[in-house]
């Protein structure tokens, strides 16, 4: 969809810093989404323009009122972007930090006993946090077994584990290795039928930048991403909680409001550069859909997004133009099926006879950045199910064109022929 209006994958394109160059490498194809997207140039005038005001929130003077405004708003958009219409959206360190604090606040929050439920498919973020808690807590902690040969996790997999004393359940929406994403809702209604008092949080941050995310369709607790995987800088996380979720015990100053779920002064910055991205999806929105409603136009973003890395992948895999695609190299190896309906702009791939860090580094001498995933405490969860010590995973975004697709398929052919 973007990709055949020439018009619109430029102005798409003109609105992220480092495109096509990297400032210490220079031109490259950035291939490397799934380890820290493209962020907005609106984004970096943000920070620059946020970084440099002194004052601080919660004074009667012109300049905090401004912060606080600038901040009550970013949480409203970010609740619009999520689609969340109740609970409350706040910042950490990280992603990984925010899914540690609500993953033990629930765990120490919730009744006495009973299991705390993940699976194999989840980033060491959230599976550590659970694994770390329940043993705090007395729970016994529940992996459901993966799909290994999709890259996914069901319902019908969460199922035969779901108990009524499922006290805490997370669930991870996309993979960072597979690039598959997950039917979040689908799960979290198996997990309510059985235990409707459990505590969902899902860690949504490989998905965030696919777009399409609808909190308030999915019956959960909590949601965190990582901005600088969508868009935004390092530096800080997002998290939403629900009502239910913000009145559990957790920490925080004695005497502070209750609903209050921030430790320390804010990074009114942080917020600041958030608006930007919900603001961009709105644009994007705007450029495919005649509707002026926010929302709507966020949904058409995120379905435009979802169109355009579908074309993407496929070109990746079936070929391009003349160009032959990995499907059809008989050295390289897909993970999770090529024709896999739950991807998510992601391929990873195996290359007979050389290993990820070697066919990395042929790449970046081409000109394309990506990354290998080794069976280590990140991967091997993915990685070691399907015989395989590492892989190399190219991850793109909906600023990535099929030209660089085609200079990345041209790049493979002359490393598998070496
Ligand atoms: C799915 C997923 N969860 C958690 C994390 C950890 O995020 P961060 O390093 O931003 O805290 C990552 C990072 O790659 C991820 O992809």
């Amino acid at each position: 969809m973007l990709g055949s209006n020439e018009n619109l994958i430029h102005d798409v394109r003109a609105k992220f810093a480092h495109v096509d160059s990297c400032p210490y490498q220079g031109t490259r194809v950035f291939f490397e989404n799934a380890g820290g997207a493209l962020t907005l140039n609106s984004v970096a005038e943000k920070s620059q323009e946020m970084a440099a005001i002194p004052d601080n929130q919660g004074r009667d003077n012109p300049a905090a009122h401004e912060l606080v405004r600038i901040i009550a708003k970013a949480k409203d958009d970010t609740k619009l972007f999520f689609n969340a219409s109740g609970g409350q959206v706040f910042v950490g360190e990280s992603g990984t930090e925010l899914l540690f604090r609500l993953i033990s606040a629930a765990i120490l929050g919730a009744e006495k006993g009973g299991i705390v439920l993940g699976s194999t498919l989840e980033h060491p973020a959230s599976r550590s946090a659970c694994i770390r808690w329940a043993d705090i807590a007395g729970k016994d902690y529940v992996s459901v077994p993966h799909n290994a040969e999709t890259g996914s996790v069901t319902a019908e997999d969460y199922l035969p584990h779901i108990s009524p004393d499922t006290r805490v359940a997370t669930i991870l929406h996309t993979s960072p290795v597979s690039g598959m994403a997950v039917d979040v809702g689908a799960i979290a209604k198996a997990i309510r039928n059985v235990a409707p008092d459990c505590y969902i949080i899902i860690d949504g941050i490989q998905h965030a930048a696919h777009g399409g995310i609808d909190i308030d369709s999915y019956g959960i607790d909590g949601y965190v991403i990582s901005p600088y995987k969508a868009f935004s800088r390092h530096g800080y996380g997002l998290a939403w909680i629900s009502d239910r979720f913000t009145q559990l015990p957790h920490d925080g100053l004695i005497g502070a409001p209750q609903a209050q779920w921030e430790l320390g002064t804010r990074d009114t910055g942080a917020y600041a550069t958030f608006s930007e991205v919900v603001a961009y999806f709105e644009w994007l929105g705007s450029q495919v859909t005649d509707s002026t409603d926010r929302r709507a136009r966020i949904e058409a973003a995120g379905k435009a997004i979802h169109a355009h890395e579908k074309d993407l992948t496929d070109a990746m895999l079936f070929g391009i133009g003349n160009l032959k695609g990995l499907t059809e190299m008989p050295e390289v190896g897909v993970l999770c099926g090529a024709e896999n309906p739950l991807r998510e702009g992601l391929v990873s791939m195996t290359v007979k006879g050389m290993d990820a860090e070697t066919l990395v580094s042929a790449l970046r001498e081409r000109g394309i950045r990506v990354h290998a995933r080794k069976a280590d405490h990140y991967s091997a969860n993915i990685l070691t199910p399907l015989g395989l010590e590492d892989c190399v995973r190219v991850s793109m975004c909906h600023y990535n064109s099929e030209q660089e697709v085609a200079q990345f398929l041209t790049a493979m052919q002359e490393i598998v022929a070496l």
